[in-house]
């Protein structure tokens, strides 16, 4: 999967993917991520990418101009299969749309500042609108760390077991069972009883009701909804 992320502030997106899975997934040709400098195609002296509202009013809006030389530049390179905006009113990521994404092959992700972008780019470039969440970033760049986390690490051939990502949390709308490692008692706190028995129906057993537990428990919304 090639994934080229479109930024006023490059610099926030050089760490997040250089470090484990998502490192690992861009060494064995799985994913490559590129970020391009928004600021390269501003205009003017000045490079400019912002400018004042029409109709007033505090904050900066991105200018529909430099969005769409750069969208043109590297739409000419390849094809993408959705150009993504990042935006708080956007359709909330969960993990059936991370599950969708991780099927694509090219994907354009813009990272909105200031007070958003010129509608324009909404309407004639952008093909879906993402938000992480009813919150507002001061910009899109951490909301698209968060996409590319959640679509990369579901890739074929990144998680190490290929079977892993199918039992995270919400892959079938429950949340993940208890985990413990070694030791089998630390300050008398001892490891479930039924995890060292090694009978694995047991194990599968109650994990099945651990998960089941824990979401009636915490999210009993996932298990009313409708798939
Ligand atoms: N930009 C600012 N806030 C955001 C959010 N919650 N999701 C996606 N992009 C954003």
């Amino acid at each position: 999967m090639h994934i080229d992320i479109i930024t006023v502030l490059p610099e926030l997106l050089e760490s997040p993917f250089q470090h484990s899975i998502l490192k690992r997934a861009q060494q064995k040709g799985l994913l490559k991520v590129e970020v391009h400098d928004l600021r390269a195609y501003g205009l003017g002296r000045h490079q400019q990418v912002d400018d004042y509202p029409y109709g007033g009013g505090a904050g900066m809006v991105m200018m529909v101009e430099p969005i769409a030389r750069c969208m043109e530049e590297l739409q000419a390179r390849r094809t993408y299969d959705e150009l993504i905006y990042l935006t708080p009113d956007g359709q909330t990521l969960d993990q059936p749309m991370a599950n969708a994404l991780s099927l694509q092959q090219n994907l354009l992700l813009l990272c909105g500042h200031y007070k958003g972008v010129d509608e324009r780019v909404r309407e004639h470039y952008i093909t879906r609108e993402i938000s992480i969440g009813d919150y507002v970033l001061s910009g899109g760049e951490l909301a698209a760390a968060v996409l590319v986390d959640a679509i990369g690490r579901l890739l074929p051939g990144v998680l190490g077991d290929e079977t892993s990502a199918l039992f995270d949390s919400f892959q079938d709308r429950l949340l993940a069972p208890p985990v413990y490692t070694r030791p089998e008692e630390f300050r008398g706190w001892k490891v479930p009883e039924v995890l060292l028995s090694g009978n694995f129906a047991r194990i599968e057993a109650w994990r099945n009701e651990q998960a089941e537990r824990r979401t009636r428990e915490r999210r009993p919304d996932l298990l009313e909804e409708e798939e």
